[in-house]
């Protein structure tokens, strides 16, 4: 179940060599977390496991992102992000993401994997940026279109620096 919770300002900050770890089924509920995932989620770990990933969605994330992850990932492919997360508390962390599907003997996705690693300083300045006219523009358009929206915005943004959404991540 998804919390009420109100954000805050307190940044929670990754160190080097941190790695945080979770699985989940192919519809998104957790299956694992490692105990760095604990830490920074704030969340015990029998709290997690079960619970849907959104979990640790913050507001300042536009759902045009996460389409693009869910897109990306049910078809079969790796994806990289950079996120921004609540903690339990309302506190938040930045993390970088890359996101597989589990492949079965038969080639079906049995679940994904993700792991995050501490993101760059300057990076984070530059998405977080793209991130909120990103959510302007779903907020403008409304939920029905908000998606198709923050889209827009992330296409034009491509477009205007000629990269792939790769491209850029891998740029920043
Ligand atoms: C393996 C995996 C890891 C995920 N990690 C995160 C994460 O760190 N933060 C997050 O907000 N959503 C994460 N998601 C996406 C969530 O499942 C969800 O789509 C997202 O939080 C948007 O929630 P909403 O659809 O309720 O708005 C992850 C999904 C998968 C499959």
């Amino acid at each position: 179940m998804k919390r009420a919770i109100t954000p805050t300002q307190v940044e929670r900050v990754m160190r080097d060599d941190d790695f945080i770890v979770s699985k989940t089924s192919p519809k998104g509920i957790i299956t694992y977390g490692n105990p760095i995932f604990v830490e920074f989620s704030g969340y015990t770990e029998e709290e997690l496991l079960g619970s849907q990933h959104n979990i640790i969605r913050h507001p300042d994330m536009p759902r045009s992102a996460f389409k693009l992850a869910w897109d990306t990932i049910a078809a079969g492919k790796e994806f990289f992000a950079y996120v921004k997360n609540m903690s339990k508390d309302g506190g938040y962390y930045w993390v970088f993401a890359h996101i597989t599907p589990d492949f079965d003997a038969n080639g079906q996705i049995l679940g994904y994997t993700s792991v995050r690693r501490c993101p760059k300083r300057p990076a984070i300045e530059i998405i977080s940026s793209v991130y909120a006219s990103m959510l302007a523009a779903e907020k403008a358009a409304g939920a029905r279109d908000a998606i198709a929206a923050g889209t827009d915005v992330l296409l034009s943004v491509l477009n205007d620096k000629g990269m792939s959404y790769e491209e850029l991540i891998f740029a920043l």
